[in-house]
């Protein structure tokens, strides 16, 4: 009998949400090769089983040149909604019941795919998963850092007639060298329009681009934070705030941010008092979704089952939900620990 059998099972049951998921990110090799046969694209990899040997990452970097080249056989509005729809069908099997999904636009219109072609398949799965099972979500337009400012306004620009299906902005891609100051300007613009706003930091950045993100862009929440440890005062910043971070444990283990999963920093945060929330980044390539995540902690780190209640309420108060709705999952949540 599995000694971790019970939390597993718990945290399986846990109605939980997702606040930190690349769409992009959900890509299966499967699903990849049937699309780029269907539009007749190219794969640089022969099999399937190449392309997944190719998944042993150092650094973000490593990853991110595989992203990319994965995500260039989507071409169609179709496409868009069937990578959408196999993901939340997915997680929906997981009790994920709300979900915060970043895209990458600039990713695709480079590769000369127009915005609302991106936008319309992605909303639809999403609009399709509300009335099949009455799962929520929220749709983040995320800016490519390694990109410049001047890029991140033309694709709001391109995003303006599509804003009431956006809920929110992000900041990712390479972090180290495009600290979040770059885009000031631009996340002023989509605050004034009423949007949401967050920002990867502090997953290979330093403590500084964590405090640039709070102090200078007044961002909602952090995305990843792991190297915040590093700062008392920011710390102590980050507790009295009460910002959420959207941690993301196979991505770290997988990207090399933490080294071994025992040492994942997580319950240490939740004992520091920091609001952080467990997320999957980009499944298809870090080995797991969201019920993965859960069981490598319960696995590796002695997790404990109110540590594991903490973790699914953080991530319902961090959510962009109204009050009803969080009152609703955390009614469901309390009771499946009475
Ligand atoms: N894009 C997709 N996944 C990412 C991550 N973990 N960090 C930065 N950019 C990303
Ligand atoms: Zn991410």
């Amino acid at each position: 009998m599995d000694p971790h059998h019970s939390l597993i099972a718990l945290s399986e049951a846990m109605p939980k949400t997702e606040l930190h998921l690349h769409i992009e990110g959900t890509f299966e090799p499967e699903q990849m090769f049937a699309i780029a046969q269907r539009n007749q694209v190219p794969l640089q990899y022969e099999s399937m089983d190449a392309l997944k040997a190719a998944y042993q990452f150092t650094n973000l970097q490593d990853f991110l040149d595989l992203y990319y080249q994965g995500m260039s056989v989507l071409l169609h509005e179709v496409d868009f909604y069937d990578l959408t729809m196999a993901y939340l069908t997915k997680v929906h099997s997981e009790n994920v019941v709300h979900v915060e999904i970043f895209f990458d636009p600039q990713a695709h219109l480079s590769r000369g795919v127009p915005f609302d072609v991106q936008i319309k398949g992605i909303y639809n799965a999403l609009q399709d998963a509300k009335k099949k099972w009455g799962m929520s979500s929220k749709l983040i337009m995320s800016f490519l850092r390694h990109l410049s400012e001047d890029s991140a306004f033309g694709t709001l620009e391109q995003a303006t007639p599509f804003l009431s299906w956006i809920d929110g902005v992000g900041l990712d891609s390479s972090e180290l060298g495009h600290p979040p100051e770059k885009f000031l300007r631009v996340f002023e613009v989509c605050k004034n329009l009423g949007l949401k706003v967050t920002a990867h930091a502090g997953e290979e950045g330093p403590p500084e681009y964590v405090w640039q993100a709070i102090e200078q862009i007044g961002v909602d929440r952090i995305d990843h934070g792991n190297r915040a440890l590093e700062d008392e005062l920011l710390i102590k910043t980050l507790q009295e705030r009460q910002l959420t971070l959207t941690v993301c444990p196979l991505s770290n283990l997988k990207l090399c941010v933490v080294h071994d999963m025992k040492d994942h920093p997580i319950t240490h945060m939740l004992q520091l008092g920091l609001n952080a929330t467990v997320n999957s980044d980009d499944p298809a390539y870090f080995g797991g979704y969201m019920n993965d995540n859960y069981a490598s902690l319960i696995r590796h780190t002695g997790i404990q089952k109110t540590e594991l209640q903490q973790l699914a309420e953080n991530g319902i108060n961090g959510s962009w939900m109204s009050k009803q709705e969080k009152t609703k999952h955390l009614t469901a949540l309390f009771a499946l620990f009475l």
